[in-house]
């Protein structure tokens, strides 16, 4: 978090020194908040004083403070005696912290578009069952296996032999889930100091966990064209050479939330961009198996990079419930990677690991059957914004749980404030933003049931129109979202 001061000319800069039309106050709030919403203004800067903002704006002092007194009351702004007034983003409805509070169908009115994550498949009861039978082996030892089951890992290992890069159980760690895995990995590489090259935007729980471990995030913006996002390896080099920074997180598997996939012609371009400016990267592959047009499962970066990390789950394709991951570990990097782990947590249940086993003994059939399901809901979705909302941009990913929709104005901090109103809940765009901005963006995850995915259409157009009529823009704040 930044502490710099801001200097009152420094603020005329940014918003300008007007006209300020309609009352001067408001304007002035919603210039101040605009900025601070697309990351203009950096959270934790200190505002100039009152005085010298007036100055500086050629406002009147009352009319400035008065649009402090309404930044303080929106929340964009906290004023402490001492620091003056920092800036900070406000909370917006819209996002849910745990989801185990408000388990799915307490409330069926509510459509909860917040998370890329489906209900347990019909196969979960008797993978649990069988668990269940093999676990009275277990009880005789200790059950702490910080490294994890080894038949697990096997699994795991053998997995990404076939997939073309040659793994031995050990360099498999189960995690609590792939978002265990990063944390892990970042704390281990990074030791908390370093900077981290990041998407642009990403998925949110990666900008909190890299930022909790005391990482410095420099965004790498996705490239857009109308085929949709994708990765400019040259622009990226570019900034890592800028900076010298020597790790990144990176989703090139259907990443969340745009869809995009690296595709298999640019890998080995990543991957030499990479060992050339010495980086070592945590590749996110949780979404890796979510290919919904058919093409086969992907290279996994770890082929191109022998020094990286690689996190994948069994989230996406079993149950979110289950926090089962790992992570992938080069061989002179599992001694850091299991002790790190071990200054976390002492390893993943071993019941739930069972059932994961189980699991993937059916794998190729689970996996082919969600995706079929997944495909039809891809298409119903981007169907139903097209006829509801012509103004907007929906490109169709080939791969992934949601669509990442460009609206025609900046607004979807407002749309998600609006769409409560109309039993939607949503994360906007500014959440997946490492560093302010994409309040043009909303994301819009296809894994609600199929009688609530009907409903998104219509309740989606008649936010947009409240939206619309907001006159403050609303705060680009940050919501919480688990997946
Ligand atoms: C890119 C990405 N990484 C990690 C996670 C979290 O996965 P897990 O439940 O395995 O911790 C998600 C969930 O949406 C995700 O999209």
């Amino acid at each position: 978090m930044s502490t710099a001061v801001m200097s009152g000319p420094r603020l005329a800069d940014i918003i300008g020194t007007g006209p300020w039309p309609g009352p001067a106050y408001d304007s002035l709030t919603a210039g101040i908040s605009r900025a601070i919403g697309d990351g203009r203004i950096p959270v934790g800067a200190r505002l100039p004083s009152e005085r010298e903002a007036a100055a500086a704006t050629g406002l009147s002092r009352t009319t400035t403070s008065r649009a402090f007194a309404k930044l303080r009351e929106q929340g964009f702004v906290v004023t402490r005696r001492g620091s003056g007034s920092v800036v900070q983003l406000p909370e917006v409805p819209g996002g849910r912290i745990d989801h185990l509070l408000t388990p799915a169908g307490a409330d069926e009115a509510e459509i909860d578009l917040t998370c890329t994550a489906s209900v347990a498949p019909p196969w979960l009861l008797g993978a649990y069952e069988r668990a269940v039978a093999q676990i009275h082996a277990y009880l005789p030892g200790t059950g702490y296996y910080p490294s994890g089951l080894p038949v697990l890992k096997e699994l795991i290992a053998e997995s990404y032999t076939t997939r073309g890069v040659r793994t031995a159980p050990d360099q498999i760690l189960i995690t609590s889930g792939a978002f265990g895995a990063v944390s892990i990995a970042v704390r281990a590489l990074n030791e908390g100091r370093g900077r981290v090259l990041i998407e642009s935007p990403t998925y949110p729980n990666a900008i909190a966990t890299l930022e909790g471990a005391g990482a410095s995030l420099i965004p790498y913006p996705l490239e857009l064209s109308s085929a949709g996002h994708h990765w400019d390896i040259d622009a990226m080099d570019h900034i890592a050479r800028q900076t010298r920074v020597r790790s990144a997180y990176l989703i090139p598997d259907f990443h969340n939330p745009t869809g995009a996939l690296l595709p298999e012609e640019q890998r080995p371009e990543l991957g030499a961009m990479l060992r050339r400016n010495s980086m070592v990267p945590i590749f996110d592959e949780s979404l890796v198996e979510l290919g919904l047009d058919g093409d086969p499962t992907p290279t996994p970066m770890a082929a191109f990079v022998p020094d990286s990390i690689t996190a994948g789950s069994t989230s996406k394709i079993f149950w979110g419930g289950l926090r089962v991951g790992w992570m992938r570990i080069p061989t002179h990097r599992i001694e850091a990677m299991a002790s790190t782990r071990l200054s976390l947590d002492l390893g993943a249940p071993v019941l739930e690991q069972l059932v994961a086993v189980e699991l993937m003994r059916d794998h190729d059939m689970i996996v082919g059957e969600y995706r079929v399901k997944l495909r039809a809901a891809r298409d119903s979705l981007a169907a139903q914004v097209r006829a509801h909302l012509p103004s907007w941009q929906v490109i169709v990913p080939s791969g992934g749980m949601a669509l990442w929709c460009r609206l025609p104005e900046d607004r979807s901090g407002a749309l998600a404030v609006a769409a409560r109103r109309h039993g939607l809940s949503l994360v906007s765009g500014p959440n997946f933003a490492p560093a302010g901005g994409l309040d043009r963006w909303i994301r819009l995850p296809y894994t609600v049931s199929e009688t609530q995915l009907g409903e998104v259409g219509p309740r989606l157009a008649a936010a947009w129109d409240d939206a619309l009529k907001f006159t403050d823009r609303v705060p680009a704040g940050r919501a919480r979202t688990v997946a």
